[in-house]
């Protein structure tokens, strides 16, 4: 018997496009991924370094629950240079990665029909978290016509006394629009608790990403090395909360996981300490393949949604295609070879809508374009 509440779990639809995406190649077809959500960059060489020097050290056992003293102190340092705020190790959880201090975060905050305040489209994998807790997702669209901008005045609208917490994310997935300070001082204002996913931070090529700890030292921020420095297999992240959920959050921790691997954690202090160059590089060359994205999309006839100056996606407006994305994502992948996800991953509001990930090499962007616009072509004639 499967549980209801797995059963209430939707798949997150770009893996079910990555998965029929290694199908046709192991057909032999060469498929360009512009789908997936993960930097194409190997993690930085120091990070190996540290990696495999915290192996042949013996480095192999559990760490403390909380995470690697050393890191939680390098976090605090990272957080007080990066953004000028000043928080204490014991405010920190290291966890494997982002995805699990979404958990304990939500686990924390969260009695059975509480309500979790999203944006749609937001990314696809909240709704599910907040499911899995037995809260409510609370929705608050947000329009092309307005730059896909999550504001304040409208996320107050749907405070009610059941609401647990509001979501943000900026730089954001699927957008990469940021929300600007303005903005996030409205949202630190509004009395709920706010959960900042600051993972695309760092990734910002026109302006600066400001952290929700700037406004407010009443939020959770959750955060990790996946995107930044290109550390997506060592699965390593952390939430900074306020002291009094630390507790309670490290008993989730301790039973659900038990900690964060112990090699990743001294991987990610040397991607603290000395990664700084390999990250300028690698922000250099995503600023030049989203440039070029951005004006090849929009010569194809698509129209770039929001402002996209973080992460690594641009969100389309492809309605004069389809309103059906996964098809049309699907009819792109079978005929073109190439992967997009479909905008409905993210939330109705997004239906219509195509997501281009440009972490993928400049040449392999041009090939997949080029393949988009004969896919295009060939639509016109039929
Ligand atoms: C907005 C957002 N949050 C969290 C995650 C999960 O990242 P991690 O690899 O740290 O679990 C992702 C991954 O794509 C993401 O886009």
């Amino acid at each position: 018997m499967i549980s209801e509440k797995s059963k209430e779990i939707t798949p997150f639809i770009v893996m079910e496009v990555l998965e029929r995406a290694s199908e046709l190649e192991k057909q032999g077809i060469n498929v360009i991924h512009l789908e997936v959500g993960e930097p194409d960059f190997d993690a930085p060489a120091c990070v190996i370094e540290a990696a495999n020097k915290a192996g042949k050290e013996g480095r192999t056992h559990y760490t403390h629950s909380l995470g690697d003293p050393e890191l939680r102190e390098e976090l605090c340092k990272y957080y007080l240079q990066q953004y000028g705020v000043t928080i204490s190790p014991d405010q920190i959880i290291v966890t494997s990665g982002t995805s699990p201090a979404i958990l304990l975060a939500l686990g924390v905050l969260c009695n059975p029909g509480d309500e979790v305040i999203l944006s749609d489209p937001g990314y696809a994998c909240y709704p599910n978290f907040v499911r899995f807790v037995d809260a409510k997702a609370v929705k608050v669209p947000v329009y092309e016509e307005d730059g896909f901008q999550y504001r304040a005045e409208n996320i107050a609208t749907k405070i009610t006394d059941r609401t647990r917490a509001i979501l943000i994310n900026s730089p954001m997935n699927p957008t990469g629009n940021l929300l600007s300070p303005d903005t996030l001082n409205e949202i630190a204002n509004l009395p709920t608790t706010i959960i900042s996913d600051e993972i695309y931070h760092g990734l910002v090529y026109s302006e600066r990403a400001h952290s929700i700890l700037e406004y407010t030292d009443k939020a959770f921020v959750l955060n990790g090395f996946s995107k930044l420095f290109a550390m997506t297999g060592f699965r390593l992240g952390y939430i900074i909360a306020p002291k009094e959920y630390i507790r309670p959050m490290q008993k989730l921790q301790q039973n659900l996981f038990i900690c964060a691997g112990s090699t990743a954690q001294k991987a990610g202090i040397a991607a603290l300490r000395h990664a700084a160059s390999d990250v300028e590089h690698m922000k250099t060359i995503y600023n030049e393949r989203r440039l070029f994205i951005t004006k090849r999309l929009q010569e194809l006839g698509f129209k770039i949604c929001g402002n996209p100056t973080g992460a690594f996606y641009v969100l389309v407006n492809a309605k004069h295609l389809s309103n059906d994305s996964y098809k049309l994502a699907f009819d792109i992948l079978e005929k073109a070879h190439v992967g997009v996800t479909p905008g409905i991953d993210f939330g109705e509001n997004a239906e219509g809508y195509l997501r281009f990930s440009y972490a993928n090499s400049l040449e392999n962007i041009k090939e997949g374009l080029n393949r988009l616009e004969v896919y295009l072509n060939n639509r016109e004639q039929h």
